[in-house]
């Protein structure tokens, strides 16, 4: 069985005001307990990470582990301006979101350096969550399926069997910050094709990988997503800013 596992991305937002109240109003929120079998994160701006982190061990926010946004994809050096993935986990991450479309489109990003990412990440201890999905124009010219498995097949060729230990992202560029979510339906079969991807190269990779759905999930939509066989939870951006929206996006 697979986890269910939502993880908030806040983007480049928060402060140390809002980010204080955000983590005591979801401490109060987990306080009666959430639902066992699933897995919490939240990924804050590179410099709000220790305080979060401190928040967490502060209001013994068991349940909730601490996630960043991006990597370097080199190790420590001469690169002014990155983050490395050992200082990531020295700050008690467990996630870090590699290969984010916006990433992609205003950084250049290649599914070369994505996987150069991930095994930045793996090779620290922590698990990558590598997002991919399709434009607009992409799934109206019916490539959706190609262009998502063709991402998927690239981070396969680097990664190979170490991609049991990382997630998925499916979110369509298209959904993301729009509200226009993907139809459970059309998600599923997305999702689907992710893991017949996987499984060409390991079945059993294929069925353990967790592959969370991304793309204007809200605490309506949420249990439908979640119902479907092959959605293993979600990545929420603008919802996940409004902690009672990511506790009822957690607890459906
Ligand atoms: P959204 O963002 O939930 O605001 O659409 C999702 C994401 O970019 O990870």
């Amino acid at each position: 069985m697979r986890p269910l596992i939502v993880i908030g991305n806040w983007k480049m937002n928060g402060n140390l005001a809002s980010n204080q109240d955000w983590v005591k109003t979801v401490a109060r929120g987990m306080e009666s307990g959430m639902p066992a079998g699933r897995k919490f994160a939240v990924c804050p701006s590179f410099p709000y990470l220790s305080q979060c982190s401190t928040l967490i061990k502060e209001y013994s926010l068991a349940f909730l582990r601490l996630g960043a946004q991006d990597v370097s994809a080199h190790g420590a050096g001469a690169y002014t301006g990155e983050v490395g993935a050992s200082m990531l986990k020295e700050m008690g991450c467990k996630y870090v979101i590699v290969g984010h479309s916006e990433r992609r489109q205003m950084h250049q990003e290649a599914d070369e350096s994505v996987a150069a990412k991930a095994l930045q990440v793996l090779d620290s201890g922590m698990t990558p969550v590598i997002c991919v999905g399709e434009t607009a124009d992409e799934r109206n010219s019916g490539r959706a399926e190609e262009i998502v498995c063709s991402q998927v097949a690239k981070q396969v060729s680097v990664l190979q069997d170490r991609l049991a230990d990382c997630l998925i992202a499916y979110e369509p560029v298209w959904a993301i910050g729009t509200g226009k979510v993907a139809s459970a339906q059309v998600a599923q079969d997305m999702h689907r094709a992710i893991r017949l991807q996987l499984a060409e190269f390991d079945e059993d990779v294929a069925s353990h990988v967790g592959i969370l759905y991304g793309g204007s999930v809200k605490p309506d939509n949420a249990v439908e997503l979640f119902a479907m066989p092959d959605i293993d939870g979600g990545l929420v951006g603008g919802a996940s800013l409004n902690p009672q929206d990511f506790l009822a996006i957690c607890q459906a």
